[in-house]
C-alpha cells in the first residue's frame, strides 16, 4: 500500500508503519546518545504506545536496560484501513528492543477495565515478579467506569463563563476567535471521572494488593499547568479539575505505600503536540508560538528529551527537586519568565497573515504529521509500505 496522511480536523485517520518506526528510532538513538540512565528495571507503562508514554517505555528500555510491560488501546491494521499510529510504534519498539536482547511485552485493551488490568497481573507474576515503576501516561476522552459500568465522557470546557479567545486552524493557518461555552452540570464530574485519578489509583491498589509492588517503588503521572492565557481551557477548566484529582491522588497513593516506602509523584510536563493537545482548542495557536520563542532560546523539548530530563534530573534523585505543591517540574523551561513573555507579547499581534513568520506553524504542523509516521525525511513516501500486522510482544 501506497499510505497518504488523511486528515479529519485534528486527528489522521491513517499512519504509516516505516514512518512510525523512524519515529521510534529516532527517539531510541536520542535515548542512547546521551548515555546510561541508573532508573528501575521492571517498568510497567500505562498508555505506552503514543506521546510521553512511549517516550518513557523508549527512556527505560533503552537508557537503563529495563524490562518492560507496555498497556495501551491501539488498532491493529484491517482490510483497507492502516493500524493506528501506537500500533505501528510499538511493534518498531518491541522490534528493536528485542533485538537489543531486552524484555518487551505489550498488552492492548482498555486499561480502565478490570480485565486488562488481570491480564497485566497475570504477566507481571508470569515474566517479572515484581514491578519497581509504574508509569501513567493515559489520556482517553472516555471511560466506562469498572464498577458501576457507567460510560464517562470529559469535556474541555471552561467553568462559570463563556471563553474567547484566538485559536489557528493548523492545516490552513487561519486565525480566527473562538467562543467556548461554560460546562453544564456533569461535565466536571464526568472529566474528573476519565482524567482524574481515579484509575490510576485502581492500579496501583490492584498491583500492590497482589505483592507485585518492590520495595522502594515508584509511580509517576503526567500533568499540565500551562500560561495565564490558556487558564480559562486548559487548568481552571474542567481538564484542569481533572489534574487537580490526579495530583490529589499522588498523596492518598503515596500513604498507601508507606510500607513498602513506595512514593507516587506528578510530573508537569510541557506543552507538546500529542493526539491528545491536538485536540483542544488555543492550545495549538498558543503551542505554534511556544515552539519559535523556545527554539529561538534554543531550548525546545520533545517528549524524548522531556522524559529523558525527568529520570536523570528529577524522578530518581535521592532527593527528588519538587514544587511547594510536592510536584515535580520539567515545564521549567516553558514557564520561565522571558518564555512567557515573549509568547504573550506575540500572542497580542498574532494573526492568519503573519503567524507564518512570528509563530512556528509549520514546526507545529511538521510534529502533529510525526505523529503519524508522516513528514520524515528518511522516508521515501512514493514506495509500498510492508503490512505491519504483529506486535512480536503481544499478549
Ligand atoms: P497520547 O494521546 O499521545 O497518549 C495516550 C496513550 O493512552 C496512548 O498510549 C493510548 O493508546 C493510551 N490510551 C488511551 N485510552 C486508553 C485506554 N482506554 N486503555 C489503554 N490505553 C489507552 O497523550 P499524551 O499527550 O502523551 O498524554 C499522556 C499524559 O501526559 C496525559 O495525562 C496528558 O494530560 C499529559 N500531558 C500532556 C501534555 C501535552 O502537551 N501533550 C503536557 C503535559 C502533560
Ligand atoms: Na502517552
Amino acid at each position: 500500500m501506497i499510505i497518504e496522511p488523511r486528515t479529519r480536523g485534528f486527528i489522521c485517520t491513517t499512519a504509516h508503519p516505516e514512518g512510525c518506526e523512524q519515529g521510534v528510532l529516532n527517539q531510541i538513538e536520542y535515548i542512547k546518545s546521551k548515555g546510561k540512565i541508573d532508573s528501575p528495571k521492571k517498568v510497567l507503562v500505562i498508555g505506552a504506545s503514543t506521546g510521553f508514554g512511549i517516550a518513557s517505555r523508549i527512556t527505560s528500555a533503552f537508557g537503563s536496560d529495563a524490562s518492560t510491560i507496555g498497556v495501551f488501546f491501539e488498532k491493529p491494521p484491517s482490510e483497507g484501513r492502516t493500524a493506528s499510529s501506537g500500533w505501528y510504534n510499538t511493534a518498531a519498539f518491541e522490534k528493536a528492543a528485542h533485538k537489543a536482547g531486552l524484555y518487551a511485552k505489550s498488552i492492548n485493551g482498555d486499561a480502565f477495565s478490570n480485565e486488562i488490568k488481570e491480564q497485566t497481573i497475570a504477566l507481571i507474576k508470569k515474566d517479572l515478579g515484581q514491578i519497581d515503576l509504574v508509569v501513567y501516561s493515559l489520556a482517553s476522552p472516555v471511560r466506562t467506569h469498572p464498577v458501576t459500568g457507567v460510560k464517562y465522557k470529559s469535556s474541555l470546557k471552561p467553568i462559570g463563563d463563556v471563553y474567547t479567545n484566538k485559536t489557528v486552524d493548523f492545516h490552513t493557518g487561519e486565525v480566527k476567535e473562538i467562543s467556548i461555552d461554560p460546562s453544564v452540570e456533569g461535565d466536571i464530574e464526568n472529566t474528573v471521572a476519565v482524567m482524574g485519578g481515579e484509575d490510576w489509583e485502581m492500579w496501583i491498589d490492584a498491583l500492590k494488593k497482589e505483592n507485585l509492588l518492590s520495595d522502594d517503588f515508584k509511580t509517576v503521572a503526567y500533568s499540565y499547568i500551562g500560561p495565564k492565557l490558556t487558564e480559562p481551557v486548559y487548568r481552571n477548566g474542567t481538564i484542569g479539575r481533572a489534574k487537580d484529582h490526579l495530583e490529589a491522588t499522588a498523596f492518598k497513593i503515596t500513604d498507601k505505600l508507606k510500607d513498602i516506602s513506595g512514593k507516587a509523584y506528578i510530573s508537569v510536563n510541557k506543552a507538546l503536540v500529542t493526539q491528545s493537545s491536538s485536540a483542544i482548542p488555543v492550545i495549538p495557536l498558543y503551542m505554534s508560538l511556544l515552539y519559535r520563542v523556545m527554539k529561538d532560546n534554543n531550548v525546545h523539548e520533545g517528549c524524548i528529551e522531556q522524559i529523558q530530563r525527568l529520570y536523570t534530573e528529577r524522578l530518581f534523585l535521592d532527593e527528588v527537586p519538587t514544587d511547594n505543591e510536592g510536584r515535580i517540574r520539567i515545564d521549567d523551561l516553558e514557564m520561565r519568565a522571558d518564555i512567557q513573555e515573549k509568547v504573550a507579547e506575540l500572542w497580542e499581534k498574532v494573526t492568519t497573515e503573519n503567524l507564518m513568520s512570528i509563530g512556528d506553524l509549520q514546526g507545529y504542523r511538521n510534529e502533529f504529521f510525526h505523529l503519524f509516521g508522516f513528514n520524515y525525511d528518511e522516508i521515501d513516501y512514493t514506495k509500498e509500505t510492508e503490512e505491519v500486522v504483529d506486535i512480536a510482544g503481544l499478549q
